[in-house]
């Protein structure tokens, strides 16, 4: 979730791309940097760490004469482009911060999102003589650009853009054209913001709302050329393409938000991204999952003789649907707890086992003990955070990242659907090791991985209106039975979690096999029963359920799969998502959830993003 701007005009254009990488900031990010077109030379000045990190190397390399460039420079630099970086490909260092140049330092570009093929661009280019300064997969595209380069920078960057794969945005610069970016946007977000002769570029409106509330949206797939007078569009061929200008009407607040009411809607709708982020380049291959990232020897993964979750809150839900897909597919047996159990329980942790801490913030007080534990007793251990240089990180012996960019809504959200992304990864290849699934199922369910994030829009985009409607005619129900089996029930003790901490209502979630031995006394006219009822060889007994539910007049509310009917016939209301390998249902199941807790908070006036008591991470023991 890097953050990008660009900047062409007749102003010095230092301090406006520091102050529109500023409004990133929320998006998170490990190091960042800037360039700008000075007298004959492109300057560059990158830092790990904070915009603060980034200032002090501005000055140490001399650019706090108030000129505008970066370096003392005259005229000032009216030309440049500005990063965030969040580390995806390659570790946090100065080298792999954006900016990024070409062979003679005369394209920069700074790239948010990944591009997938980028091992294999990298071989050709250095064989044809490139020199590479970054582990980054986004220089790439500086040099791909320079390859294609004659006099039109808006040409040789259609000739990268179609030697890409992956899903990103990117904007470069070229040192022979002073008054002209090229912007480029593959599935990550473009904005160009219009201003009087001069003009930005941007990942995200905030990055430029302060100058100005003109916008040019590019589409996926287009290219811009912005020169200070203005912006042209066209598609990947050059062909140009009209687009009519918009005006923003946001205020600064509902900027940060992305136009989205909280922060809590907007993460839920940047979770297609990401999951997008997590899978994309681990899944570059059609059969097989590149973890290589990750420390792990893939002989411990062919032989670990018990696999042991430990995580709190959400971070547990991801994982109990970890538990099913490893053990389903890797055939290994797994153990899964809450932390603040597992730590005080004296737990048997062996050398050959494989301990996996689950935490988004990496700093989690109890999750961070239970791994410590496990190490102590010589497991080893796995740490899944989204967060890059966290203590889980530290602590741990090998990382798997999600990369589902800043979370601020305190109920977590697209980290959870991030978190069962990269379980699925994580049995996959431990299934690959393992040779417990056929190459062709492996295949299968790789495509079906890679089809979410789009599926994850769909989702959204069919349900938001009917969880909204649903939530107004149960705002004011006094509590929630939550019943699900198999995959479906940790979606149920998510659903059931995300109502509680923002709408303070009772909830309970329970395996719906259980539901006679008790919970079923609860059921009246006057209990809303949320089932998720998706496809799986289970589904004809939560079917039983349903009706077990109905026949004590219970209103059944019910997520399942498109096209399934039969869940349509017994639910008062149903919450369809789109089909897809039923494994793999968990991801789009929650979304439906995730909206119904969030529109029957909304429904009761209640702040989502900071619901009372409770805190994004839990550090204190
Ligand atoms: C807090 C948050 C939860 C989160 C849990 C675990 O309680 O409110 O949303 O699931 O911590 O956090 P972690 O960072 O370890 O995933």
């Amino acid at each position: 979730m890097c953050g990008i701007v660009g900047y062409v005009g007749d102003r010095p254009c230092r301090d406006l791309l520091i102050a529109g990488l500023e409004k990133l900031e929320y998006r998170g990010y490990d190091s960042a940097g800037v360039s700008v077109i000075t007298d004959g030379e492109i300057d560059s000045v990158r830092a790990v760490g904070n915009l603060a990190n980034l200032r002090e190397a501005i000055d140490e390399h001399g650019g706090d004469g108030g000129d505008g460039g970066v370096a003392v420079a005259a005229p000032p630099a009216t030309i440049g482009v500005a990063h965030t970086r969040w580390a995806t490909h390659g570790r946090v260092t100065e080298e792999n911060a954006h900016p990024h140049g070409d062979c003679a330092d005369k394209i920069h570009i700074v790239l948010t999102g990944i591009v997938e093929n980028h091992a294999e661009l990298r071989k050709e280019l250095e064989a044809e003589g490139h020199t590479f300064s970054s582990e980054t997969d986004a220089e790439i595209v500086s040099h791909l650009i320079e390859r294609h380069y004659k006099d039109d920078l808006a040409a040789a960057v259609r000739g990268a853009f179609a030697e890409l794969r992956g899903h990103y945005a990117f904007v470069a610069m070229h040192l022979d054209q002073r008054d002209t970016l090229v912007a480029a946007r593959k599935e990550c977000p473009l904005i160009v913001g219009l201003g009087s002769d001069e003009n930005f570029v941007a990942s995200a409106i905030p990055a430029f709302l302060a100058e100005t509330r003109r916008v040019l949206m590019v589409e996926n797939g287009e290219i811009v050329t912005i020169t200070p007078d203005g912006a042209e569009i066209t598609d990947a061929d050059g062909n140009p393409i009209s687009r009519e200008e918009d005006e923003v009407t946001w205020d600064e607040d509902a900027a940060e938000k992305g136009g989205y009411p909280t922060f809590m809607k907007k993460e839920i709708h940047e979770q297609a991204d990401a999951v997008a982020e997590t899978i994309t380049d681990r899944l570059s291959g059609l059969d097989s999952v590149d973890l290589s990232g990750v420390d792990l020897d893939d002989e411990f993964l062919r032989t670990a003789d018990r696999l042991m979750i430990v995580a709190c809150g959400t971070s547990y839900h991801a994982g109990l649907v970890g538990r099913y897909a490893i053990e389903q597919w890797a055939r290994v047996p797994v153990g899964i707890d809450i932390a603040s159990e597992y730590r005080y329980r004296d737990p048997v942790s062996r050398p050959n086992d494989l301990v996996i801490g689950i935490t988004q913030s990496g700093e989690t007080a109890d999750t961070l003990a239970a791994m410590r534990l496990a190490g102590e007793g010589g497991s080893k251990v796995l740490a899944i955070t989204n967060i890059m240089g966290s203590q889980a990180t530290r602590d741990a012996d090998a990382v798997l990242f999600t990369r589902a960019g800043l979370e601020i809504g305190v109920a977590a959200t697209k980290t959870f659907t991030s978190q069962v992304a990269a379980m699925y990864l994580l049995a996959l290849r431990l299934a690959e090791l393992r040779g417990t699934m056929p190459p062709e199922r492996i295949a299968e369910l790789i495509a079906a991985i890679k089809g979410l994030p789009s599926k994850i829009d769909e989702t959204l985009a069919k349900v938001d209106k009917r969880a909204a409607a649903i939530a107004r005619t149960h705002k004011d129900q006094r509590f929630f039975l939550y019943l699900g089996r198999h995959i479906g029930l940790p979606i149920c003790l998510e659903g059931a979690l995300k109502l509680k901490e923002i709408s303070y209502i009772p909830a309970d979630a329970y395996a719906a096999g259980e539901m006679k031995h008790g919970p079923i006394a609860l059921l009246d006219e006057d209990t809303p029963v949320v089932c998720v009822a998706t496809d799986s060889p289970v589904l004809d007994k939560v079917l039983s359920n349903v009706e077990e539910v109905r026949a004590r007049g219970a209103d059944v509310i019910a997520v399942a799969t498109e096209g399934s009917d039969r869940v349509a016939e017994v639910a008062d209301q149903t919450l369809f998502v789109p089909r897809t390998d039923w494994m793999l249902q968990p991801i789009l199941a929650i979304l439906p959830l995730q909206l119904l807790a969030y529109y029957i908070a909304r429904e009761n006036g209640l702040n989502v993003d900071q619901p009372r008591n409770l805190a994004k991470t839990v550090t204190v023991e």
